[in-house]
């Protein structure tokens, strides 16, 4: 089948992780044929190793520094990229994490800054940064990276899943918004999965013992969230936007 990448320049946030979801989307795009993906992550090592990868796939690609809360950081990343491919046609926010959580009454204001300003914040700085590129091109696909804890109690991260919950709304406002100029936007929301999210020695140990709670038994794997934000960023979806796909095994239905 042919997904429509063939061309297709992306760029990936929180791509740098060795185990995580960005890598794995990035590799699925390089290898579904795309023609350009930009490896951004706050770490610049990290980045580079998966820079390499997608290049050892046959697919162009550079590795770029950038903090997603940072403004001044976000646009010289997409600045960077134009520069270096001419256009910007897919954009998958996947940078995030769980910084603080715990009993509401420990919890500093600061941490829901800093918390709120990563997971929705980075989002939204990332997808204005590049909207007018898309805008110009009358081209664009957006994939936000949500979080099942957005649609269920999860214990003590009331502030990450709010974040998250914010950005199932954001998606489907800015889906609205842009919809008629060939923009689409829409939201993968993954089940837990062994990746660095999991601060944890052992991840496959929490994951599994989450995981008794999942109707289908396990985890998500990287290979699971990267084939949903293939399909989302791909034009074989071209008649969907501002939908919030849920990849977590049955978990919420
Ligand atoms: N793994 C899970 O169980 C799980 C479940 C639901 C949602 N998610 C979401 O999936 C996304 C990807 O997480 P992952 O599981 O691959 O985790 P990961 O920790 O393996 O990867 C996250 C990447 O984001 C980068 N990053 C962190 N802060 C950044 C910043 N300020 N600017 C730029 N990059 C930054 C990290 O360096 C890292 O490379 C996150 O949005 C996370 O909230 C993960």
């Amino acid at each position: 089948m042919d997904l429509g990448f063939k061309g297709k320049v992306a760029l990936v946030t929180g791509a740098g992780s060795q185990i995580g979801f960005g890598k794995a989307i990035s590799l699925l795009l390089a290898k579904e044929g795309c023609d350009a993906v930009a490896i951004t992550d706050i770490n610049l090592d990290d980045a580079k190793l998966t820079a390499e990868e997608v290049k050892a796939l046959g697919c162009k690609s550079i590795a770029v520094k950038s903090d997603v809360t940072n403004k001044a950081e976000v646009q010289e990343m997409v600045k960077k990229v134009i520069d270096e491919y001419g256009k910007i046609d897919i954009l998958l926010n996947v940078a995030g994490a769980i910084l603080g959580g715990g009993p509401l009454e420990s919890q500093q204001e600061e941490l829901w800054d800093k918390e709120v300003g990563l997971n929705l914040y980075g989002t939204m700085l990332v997808s204005q940064a590049v909207l007018p590129y898309m805008k110009n091109q009358n081209y664009g696909v957006i994939v936000n990276i949500g979080s099942g804890s957005s649609h269920m109690y999860s214990h003590g991260v009331s502030t990450y899943a709010m974040a998250k919950a914010a950005i199932d709304t954001f998606t489907k406002q800015m889906a609205t918004v842009e919809a008629k100029i060939g923009i689409r936007v829409n939201c993968v929301a993954p089940g837990p999965s062994p990746t660095n999210f999991i601060k944890a020695p052992d991840k496959q140990a929490v994951v599994d013992m989450l995981a008794k709670q999942i109707p289908m038994g396990r985890g998500a794997t990287p290979a699971d969230i990267a084939n949903a934000a293939i399909f989302f960023a791909s034009d074989i979806s071209g008649y969907i936007t501002g939908q919030v796909l849920h990849v977590s095994g049955g978990s919420i239905m």
